[in-house]
């Protein structure tokens, strides 16, 4: 499979959405990062917004849950046309529910881990999993240095999966640039998410294309 690209918009320019979103026509999704000052020590956006970029693309929305409270967000996100909704699994006690729930409302469901997170805390859910979204910055923010103990966590998923004979898709969130995606790419990480490197250059479409490896 080749690898996907997820433009995270956190570090769009939100005075100029419209343009912004224009010129990421060739991410295969649009990343949402959703925060509530809570669960991560900042605040980014809500269903306003989400409903505005929902307007101005028909590219697949995923929903990145930064909150303590991911279930109140099911069924509003998937209104809005949210297709991918991944919660922390550092943030509920009933992951199986929430994941059948959001399966429910016709979303594919992951479960992300924090870097301090351990694959193994997945065991027994893993096979009920669409994805899972394995975080290489602690998440709240957008243009940290990547930790570069991600890659083995993705090398391991590729591992289980394979010896499972699972087909969850791997995706990778922090620090994803033209030095670092290389060897994501070689662990099989199948999604790479990506907000300053992309925003903070002058072609969006040709850092895409560098992200994919092409
Ligand atoms: C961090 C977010 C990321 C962030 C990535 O909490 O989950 O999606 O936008 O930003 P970069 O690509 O700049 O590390
Ligand atoms: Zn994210």
């Amino acid at each position: 499979m080749n690898t996907l690209i997820a433009a995270s918009v956190l570090s769009a320019d939100f005075s100029r959405l419209a343009d912004e979103i224009n010129r990421l026509k060739s991410a295969d999704i649009i990343h949402l990062d959703l925060m509530d000052g809570h669960f991560v020590p900042n605040l980014s956006f809500g269903y306003p917004l989400v409903s505005c970029i929902r307007g101005l693309t028909d590219q697949p929305l995923d929903a990145h849950l930064m909150v303590t409270n991911p279930q109140n967000y099911i069924d509003g996100l998937s209104r809005l046309g949210v297709s991918w909704f991944s919660f922390h699994q550092e943030t509920v006690y009933h992951s199986h529910r929430l994941i059948q729930q959001i399966k429910d409302h016709g979303m594919k469901a992951g479960i992300a881990l924090n870097p301090a997170t351990p694959v193994n805390t997945l065991d027994s859910i893993l096979e009920d999993l669409d994805y899972v979204l394995a975080m290489s910055v602690n998440p709240g923010y957008s243009a940290q240095s990547f930790i570069p103990s991600a890659i083995a966590k993705i090398k391991e998923l590729d591992r289980i999966r394979k010896s499972r004979n699972m087909d969850f898709l791997i995706e990778v969130d922090g620090g994803v640039n033209a030095q670092t995606s290389p060897a994501l790419r070689e662990a099989k990480a199948d999604i790479l998410v990506s907000a300053s490197y992309i925003f903070g250059s002058k072609d969006y479409d040709k850092s895409i294309t560098t992200l994919k490896g092409q």
